[in-house]
């Protein structure tokens, strides 16, 4: 579906002719929801605003929200509360988008209790935002643009994007899976797969701009295609990819149609869940160019009890099964994961499962989470909810054992050449690049900035908790 957002932003420009507008985003989730904040950067962008790094000059204010765990909701509340005296001082725009706004008992205080925020807008309809601006500017209106349904696929927004080599580009949207802990299909709603050929235009656009890195986006990443497949849809595509006719029917086929495109150097990809990890998926990515032997495989917890009560649909075993499996047909490979601890009812017994996987893996990184309550969530409703001083006990536990880990890996590439993409100018030190292997290790060394975008071979010098040293010495 396309979209009549020039319609809207030529009607902004016009609004605001002659006055130079900025704007503020404050992205507060996931690779997603960072996306989405390039969309609204994109259509804000063709509506004549630029951007700004401090929120007081800004014209309009946007925070793009998550919900995925309690904290966020209180940053929100935070944030308006400082936010207040620009609306009230010189009338800036306050706007408020993304997963949280999904959320009724969330719309309902803001209007009881925030009545200055102006827009707030949902999941579903974040391609209305250009007209949801004209009107807040044009005729001083609050508005309220969320849909409960689950939205289209929207084709032809503007993407902004500060980075110039590397770039996300979300493929699904929404998640089918229900697993007792989480809110987000609540608030994405159903899965959403878009046409394989919008995907791969997007990539070879990216492509000629000089971009190196593509990561796919998608709640379920890997399950692609799979719901429209369930509901009987036609899913066999013909596309066209760097002047060749390829057919894509599933998340495998578009691996492999994507790694035809010349210039892309890198394809990862985010989140897939193991239950979808078919044999096609890891053929496809053993046999591809550029797709990252690095794949991210959430764990969530390694006792099979907790699995089943999580809704997660493998046990520890299969889970194991499913990295030896992808280990001996890709023994190059690393994994990351995504674990929580503290799932009601989540005995000792259990949490050393989950330590078990751990040592057993080897994870090169793991995103840590301790579990927190989402209202509306069927783990929510659950009696056996673990005490918050044992939670932060175990999550202490599990951090000693993944730091212990990492500290043995790092140890593993000293003295070794490893390929790195080289990113930009190290953040502390203009001297120093920076740059990322494939396995997503940050890699500091000293050499000309011609080298950005390049993927280039460095000797690994020594080896620092949260990054590597290397050297360029040309091999
Ligand atoms: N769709 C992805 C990511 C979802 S959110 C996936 O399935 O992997 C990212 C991570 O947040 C999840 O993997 C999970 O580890 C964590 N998470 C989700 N809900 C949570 C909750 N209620 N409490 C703590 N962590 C949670
Ligand atoms: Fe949440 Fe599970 Fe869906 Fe991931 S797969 S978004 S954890 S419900
Ligand atoms: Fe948060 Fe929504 Fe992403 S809840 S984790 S921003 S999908």
């Amino acid at each position: 579906m396309e979209t009549d957002i020039k319609v809207w932003t030529e009607k902004i420009n016009e609004l605001n002719k002659g006055k130079e507008k900025k704007y503020y985003i404050l992205t507060m989730g996931c690779q997603l929801n960072e996306n989405d904040s390039e969309k609204i950067a994109g259509m804000l962008k063709e509506a004549g605003y630029v951007k700004t790094e401090r929120i007081e000059e800004a014209d309009i204010i946007i925070f793009n929200t998550c919900c995925v765990r309690e904290n966020a909701e209180e940053r929100l509340f935070g944030k308006l509360g400082e936010v207040k005296k620009y609306k009230e001082e010189k009338g800036t725009i306050i706007a408020i988008g993304g997963c949280m706004m999904q959320e009724k008992h969330i719309t309902q205080k803001l209007k009881e209790s925030y009545k200055f925020v102006d827009i707030v807008f949902g999941t579903h309809t974040l391609e209305n935002f250009p007209k949801d601006l004209y009107y807040a500017l044009k005729e001083n209106k609050k508005i309220e643009d969320i849909l409960d349904i689950d939205g289209v696929v929207y084709e032809g927004v503007p993407v902004y994007r500060e980075d110039k080599i590397k770039a996300s580009i979300t493929i699904m949207n929404g998640c089918n899976n229900f697993c007792t802990y989480c809110i987000v299909p609540y608030v994405r709603g159903r899965e959403r797969s878009r046409n394989p050929q919008d995907i791969i235009n997007e990539a070879e656009d990216l492509a000629k701009q000089g971009y190196k890195e593509i990561t796919l986006l998608g709640q379920n990443v890997n399950s692609y295609l799979v719901y429209q497949k369930q509901k009987g849809e036609d899913v066999n595509f013909k596309v066209l990819v760097n002047g060749k006719e390829k057919q894509v029917n599933s998340f495998a086929t578009l691996l492999k149609a994507l790694d035809e495109i010349e210039g892309i150097e890198r394809i990862r990809f985010v989140s897939p869940h193991p239950k979808d990890f078919t044999d096609d998926v890891i053929d496809a990515i053993k046999d591809s160019k550029h797709v990252c032997k690095l794949i991210h495989l959430p764990l969530q917890s390694g006792s099979t009890k907790v699995l089943k009560e999580m809704n997660r649909k493998y046990t520890k075993e299969d889970y194991l099964n499913l990295a030896k499996k992808i280990k001996e047909k890709i023994p190059e490979v690393t994994f990351s994961t995504d674990i929580i601890v503290g799932f009601p009812g989540e005995t000792e017994q259990d949490f050393e499962d989950t330590l078990d996987v751990v040592k057993k893996v080897n994870f090169e990184q793991v995103f840590m989470f301790i579990y927190s309550r989402r209202v509306g969530t069927v783990a929510d409703k659950m009696e056996n909810q673990i005490p918050e001083n044992i939670k932060h006990k175990r999550f202490n536990r599990l951090k000693e054992l993944v730091e212990k880990q990492i500290e043995v890996q790092n140890k593993e590439y000293v003295g070794k050449y490893v390929d790195v993409l080289v990113e930009g100018e190290s953040k502390n030190n203009k001297d120093i690049l920076t740059g990322r292997t494939e396995s997503n290790k940050v890699v500091n060394f000293e050499g000309s900035r011609d080298l950005i975008g390049k993927v280039i071979k460095l000797k690994i010098v020594s080896e620092h908790m949260w990054y590597l040293k290397g050297i360029y010495d040309k091999m």
